[in-house]
Parts: C-alpha cells; sequence; structure tokens
C-alpha cells in the first residue's frame, strides 16, 4: 500500500539499479482511479482486476495529475505499484516549459553537433512566455509587422483562454485586464497568470477547406533509459467552419479541440469532427505519393523522439511510473509539421462509439504494455496497438537493423496510422471513415 509515511521520496526507490520485476501471479490485481470515462471501464473490464476505493491498499492508480502533486514525494511505492504520471511531468507538459526545454536542447545540439542537426528542433513555433519575456516578444513582433499571433494560458486545456490578435494593442488590453486580481485563491493577487504568445501557423493543411490537428498517443515507461511506445491509432481533429484568417476572433475555425467544436451551433454529433489517422494516411498517400506521405509519418517521430530527449535529464525517473501523452501536431500546406502541445492528461472521454473504441483499445494495450500480469517476455517490440519506438535508441522494424544502414533509409519500428495485424483485434483502434464534408 502507498502508505503515508514520510519516508525517502518515492523517486528515490526505484533509482540507481535493477531490480528483478515484481510478479502478482497469487491474487487479484487491485486498481483505483477516480475518473469515470473511458479508462474505468476498462479497468473494470479486466480479467483478475479489481476495484479499490478511499484508503484502501492498490497496485496500479490512474491518478489525476494533482494527486501526483500533492501526494509523490511523502509516499512510499513497494516493488510491484504502479501509478500514471512522472513527478515533473509538466516540464513537457506545460506549454512555456515545453518550449524552454526544446530550445535548450537546439541550442545544445548546434552547439555539439552543428546548426544542421539543430534544425531537426525546428518543429515548435516561435513561443515567449509573457509576462517574463514580454519585451523580447515585442522586438520580435516588430520585426513580423502584420503577421497573426495566439495567445495561450500555459497550463489550460480544452483551448480555454486562448485568443488570436494581429495588433500589440490586444495584447495591452490583456496586460491590463490580467494584472487584475485572480479568482484563484492560492494564486497571490498580484501575480498575473503565466501565457505563452506563439506564432500562429497561418496556413494550415487544409481538407474539404477544414483545418485540422492529429492527436498521437505516446506511452513512456522509462525515461532514463527512455523507452517509449508509439500508438498506431490516432485521429485528426477537423474544425467545423471553413479556414479564414478574415477573421481571426472565431475560435471555431482555429482551435480544433473537441470540447471547442462540439459547442458549435452547427456541430453535428453524429458526423462528429474526427478522422482517424489511418484515413488521413491514406488521403496524403493518394494526394502526395508515397515517399511524401513516409517523410511526414517520420518527421512525426522525430518530434517524438527529441521532445522526450529534451526533458530526459530533467524528469525525475522513477521506475513506477509511466505516462500516457497525447501529442497535438498541426500540418502545414508545405507538409511541414509543428508540434503544439503535449497533453499528460488527454481526453479518454469519447464522442462517439467509434472514439469509444478507439479509446477503449488505447487503453487496454497500455495495460498490457505494463504487464501486471507479468505475462510478456520484455522483449516485444509489438504490443497490441503500440510499436516500441525507442528502446535508449531507435527500434528498428527489422531485427537486427541492417548493416550499415542509417535511420532515414531503413525503417524504424513506427507503424503510425497503419492497423494491420489489428484486424483480429477485439477493438480495432481505428476510427471509422466517418463522412466529415458531405
Ligand atoms: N501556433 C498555432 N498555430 C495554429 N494553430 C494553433 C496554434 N496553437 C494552437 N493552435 C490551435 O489551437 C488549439 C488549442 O491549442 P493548444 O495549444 O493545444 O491548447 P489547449 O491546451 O487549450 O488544447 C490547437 O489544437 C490548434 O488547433
Ligand atoms: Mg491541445
Amino acid at each position: 500500500m502507498a502508505s503515508i509515511k514520510p519516508k525517502a521520496p518515492g523517486y528515490l526507490q526505484g533509482r540507481g539499479y535493477q531490480r528483478p520485476k515484481a510478479v502478482i501471479s497469487d491474487r487479484e490485481i487491485r486498481f483505483k482511479c477516480f475518473l469515470q470515462n473511458t479508462i474505468i471501464d476498462v479497468l473494470r473490464a479486466r480479467p483478475g482486476w479489481q476495484e479499490v476505493q478511499g484508503e484502501e491498499e492498490w497496485d496500479f492508480y490512474w491518478c489525476d495529475r494533482e494527486w501526483m502533486l500533492a501526494n509523490y514525494d511523502t509516499i512510499f511505492l513497494q516493488e510491484h505499484q504502479k501509478i500514471l504520471h512522472f513527478r515533473n511531468h509538466y516540464e513537457l507538459t506545460r506549454k512555456n516549459l515545453m518550449v524552454k526545454n526544446l530550445k535548450r536542447m537546439r541550442k545544445q545540439v548546434e552547439r555539439e553537433q552543428g546548426k544542421t542537426e539543430g534544425q531537426s528542433l525546428d518543429f515548435f513555433p516561435s513561443t515567449f512566455e509573457l509576462p517574463s519575456e514580454y519585451h523580447i516578444f515585442v522586438e520580435e513582433f516588430k520585426k513580423n509587422p502584420g503577421i497573426v499571433w495566439i495567445m495561450k494560458p500555459a497550463a489550460k486545456s480544452q483551448g480555454r483562454g486562448i485568443f488570436l490578435f494581429r495588433k500589440l494593442k490586444d495584447i495591452t488590453d490583456w496586460k491590463k485586464g490580467e494584472y487584475q486580481p485572480l479568482q484563484d485563491p492560492n494564486i497571490p493577487k498580484d501575480v498575473p497568470e503565466t501565457y505563452v504568445v506563439q506564432r500562429y501557423i497561418e496556413n494550415p493543411y487544409l481538407i474539404g477547406g477544414r483545418k485540422f490537428d492529429l492527436r498521437v498517443y505516446v506511452l513512456v515507461v522509462s525515461f532514463n533509459p527512455l523507452k517509449a511506445w508509439l500508438y498506431r491509432g490516432g485521429f485528426a481533429r477537423f474544425s467545423n467552419t471553413r479556414y479564414s484568417l478574415d477573421s481571426i476572433e472565431d475560435n471555431y475555425i482555429h482551435l480544433t479541440n473537441v470540447a471547442v467544436q462540439k459547442t458549435a451551433p452547427d456541430y453535428d454529433p453524429e458526423k462528429g469532427c474526427k478522422w482517424s489517422t489511418q484515413q488521413l494516411r491514406k488521403y496524403l498517400t493518394a494526394k502526395h505519393g508515397v515517399e511524401k506521405m513516409n517523410q511526414i509519418f517520420r518527421d512525426i517521430d522525430n518530434i517524438i523522439i527529441r521532445s522526450l530527449q529534451s526533458v530526459q535529464k530533467i524528469i525525475i525517473n522513477d521506475k513506477h511510473c509511466f505516462e500516457m501523452y497525447g501529442y497535438d501536431i498541426l500540418l502545414d500546406d508545405q507538409l511541414k509539421l509543428w508540434l503544439i502541445e503535449i497533453n499528460a492528461s488527454p481526453s479518454l472521454t469519447a464522442s462517439g462509439k467509434e472514439d469509444y473504441d478507439l479509446k477503449f483499445g488505447l487503453l487496454d494495450d497500455v495495460l498490457n504494455v505494463l504487464d501486471l500480469e507479468n505475462r510478456l517476455q520484455g522483449t516485444e517490440k509489438r504490443i497490441g496497438g503500440w510499436d516500441l519506438l525507442w528502446d535508449d535508441g531507435l527500434v528498428y522494424a527489422e531485427d537486427p537493423a541492417p548493416e550499415g544502414s542509417i535511420c532515414t533509409v531503413c525503417s524504424t519500428n513506427s507503424f503510425l496510422g497503419k492497423t494491420h495485424g489489428l484486424e483480429h483485434y477485439k477493438h480495432a483502434s481505428i476510427l471509422k471513415v466517418t463522412k466529415l464534408f458531405a
């Protein structure tokens, strides 16, 4: 049980040496989870797993980020216990910190490996933290007259508090507003909320005249050494309204969050606003050919690996912890990919039957990878819809990697948007092709 004894912090327990894997073979696996969405269904449906409440002992805890922050430093985790989130996951999932870590890594790579290699990190839009970097931002703003910028609260989600602007005056108004006392009693009254201001990608790739971004799922089971899995399924989230830069104040056009789109007056819950990644892959292949499409998906691998590496030494590694990230990635009309943000609690609420099936399969496979039942060898490169992308180095689809090959020519163990081999699987892990633009 995770006793609340003030012993050494949990993260110290797992450091420094490898212990044999703990096995629970003689009894039920006790899980704890307070979320009332797909994850609780998955846990309850799992044979041999038993739900516990309150202060009861647990083996597996799908906790929320707040619980992690409040309790992690005071708990002692037993050998076999598994818990969602790393202690300081926010290094990657708060918008300002993600960019800070990526900028630092880019500098380091440029210094050690040269400018060209540094360009492999040019996948995030120019971003500044406000209010701390306000003056640097203003300089940058003046250098690029007429472009659109987007303001986002650093730690909010679902499109809350976001707005687009072209004039500095709009920020001045915001500044005035922000220095007013805040609602949250825990935040001192004179401290403004941290925002990021980011170059708005004005030329998104459009399908049927609509903007979309991609939701990609990544499972990290260790940061040191880095071990990360990429899920084959996923989806593109479309805006409900045709894209235009004429009305930058209209969030229904510019923000692709489902939470935003489903409140649009003409939103049709039957149609939804999603395409499966598989559908998108087919579409892009038909439009641009296999080579281009492969490049796009290789670029996604690069974004995932580079972003995880940028915090590898900062995240407090603990073998009890795991993280399932939801990446938001935007494609522009030059087929360039942009990392918009990374979520530590991607929505597990289903927006329809297909979405439910996708999320059920995804989460069930998370449990398969974590393997509390101890059924695996430990050498698997694919578990359900999860493919091992990085295991202290790039993982190749062929085993062993072809002699003398470099990663851009031999194929990595990455199958995003491919579903072959999953047909037999109970939850097919794909969204059906929906007619969004009929
Ligand atoms: N720099 C940007 N350029 C273009 N669109 C963006 C940009 N940043 C955000 N968006 C749009 O706004 C949505 C919400 O932004 P995001 O950073 O993901 O915040 P949230 O945490 O509220 O989801 C994204 O899904 C995307 O559609
Ligand atoms: Mg988002």
